[in-house]
């Protein structure tokens, strides 16, 4: 027998055996402290919102306060790159959309890599979005917005909240689609730009109804068309912007949790659990509802459906950004 071959064998064996203890009574004590959740956008803005929305939940479900951090800035990117490269504890968490799938495309510089730098938590909604106008902004239908837009061309301002934004990438489809530049003005989400709007500072913006339903609702902005393939059914009378004539035009926005990689599995697997209960807790049913927002189907809040899914996204947009001609450095 080769003594030293046995004693290297037996010494891995103890030092696995000790993580895996280790790692499992720190899912049983996890979380000692408050989780952090950090939001890529402005507050008061639709993640910001959806971010609250859940983390009230969380916190009953976990025994523990989860904070929100706004961590605006880059479309999204900044508080990605600052996620991937937290402490791997199930501390620090991430909540974005469509950016995380964007970002890689549109970034040819990334300080993180979508698809390897983060322990994947879950899918949690789908949100479709608005295509807004200022309350005085002259078109009153979608039909004349187009002929507006044609006409007024640069003189028309749209709300950019960074490349890898969702508004973003609604503005580039939509002038795209219809042959006009308008002037870009950048926000640190769309809440600031949601209060330009109202305020008559903005003349477009395409936001999720997340924040822009109760807008609607009050008259303080004018409707267009949604963005969704089909009319949503809060919104009947609204025509999606493919019957306005923009052809194939489709975007719905939808969110995930993630953690930086190599949280240990018992951790990640009591996050799934608490996001799990969370998105059947009756108050935040209630809450998506009136947000537009469609909690997805139990099968799709897993980490499995959630890495897969980006991986799907990154490769169904980049096709579609490249033909835009977007990207950044
Ligand atoms: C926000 O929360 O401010 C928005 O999701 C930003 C965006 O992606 O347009």
């Amino acid at each position: 027998m080769n003594f030293s071959k046995t004693l290297r064998g037996l010494m891995l064996a103890a030092g696995l055996l000790s993580a895996a203890f280790a790692g499992s009574s720190m899912a049983q004590t996890f979380p000692t402290k408050p989780v952090t959740l950090v939001v890529p956008f402005a507050a008061g803005g639709p993640t910001d919102i959806l971010a609250r929305t859940l983390a009230a939940s969380m916190t009953k479900e976990l025994g523990q306060t989860v904070v929100i951090e706004n961590r605006a800035g880059a479309g999204g990117t900044i508080a990605s790159a600052f996620v991937a490269k937290a402490p791997a504890d199930g501390y620090t968490l991430l909540i974005h959309h469509n950016g995380m799938a964007t970002a890689p495309t549109l970034y040819r510089k990334l300080p993180f890599n979508a698809l390897t730098d983060f322990t994947y938590v879950g899918l949690v909604a789908d949100v479709p979005m608005t295509l807004l106008g200022r309350k005085d902004l002259p078109p009153n239908n979608m039909a004349e917005f187009i002929a507006y837009a044609k006409a007024q061309g640069n003189k028309i301002n749209l709300a950019n909240a960074g490349l890898g934004a969702v508004s973003q990438l609604c503005g580039t489809l939509l002038q795209q689609a219809l042959g006009v530049g308008f002037t870009a003005i950048p926000y640190s989400g769309t809440g600031p730009a949601m209060i330009a709007l109202v305020g008559g500072q903005l003349d477009v913006l395409c936001d999720q109804t997340t924040q822009t339903l109760a807008q609607i609702k009050a008259k303080t902005v004018k409707l267009y068309g949604v963005t969704s393939a089909e009319r949503l059914s809060y919104l009947p009378d609204t025509p999606t912007l493919r019957e306005g004539g923009l052809k194939d035009f489709e975007i719905v926005v939808w969110h995930g949790v993630y953690g930086p990689k190599n949280i240990p599995a018992p951790v990640a697997a009591r996050l799934n659990q608490a996001l799990k209960a969370a998105l059947k807790d009756p108050a935040v049913i209630a809450k998506a509802g009136d947000l537009g927002a469609v909690i997805v189907p139990e099968a799709k809040q897993t980490p499995e459906a959630l890495q897969a899914w980006v991986k799907d996204e990154i490769a169904k947009w980049a096709p579609l950004l490249k033909a835009a001609g977007q990207y950044a450095d």
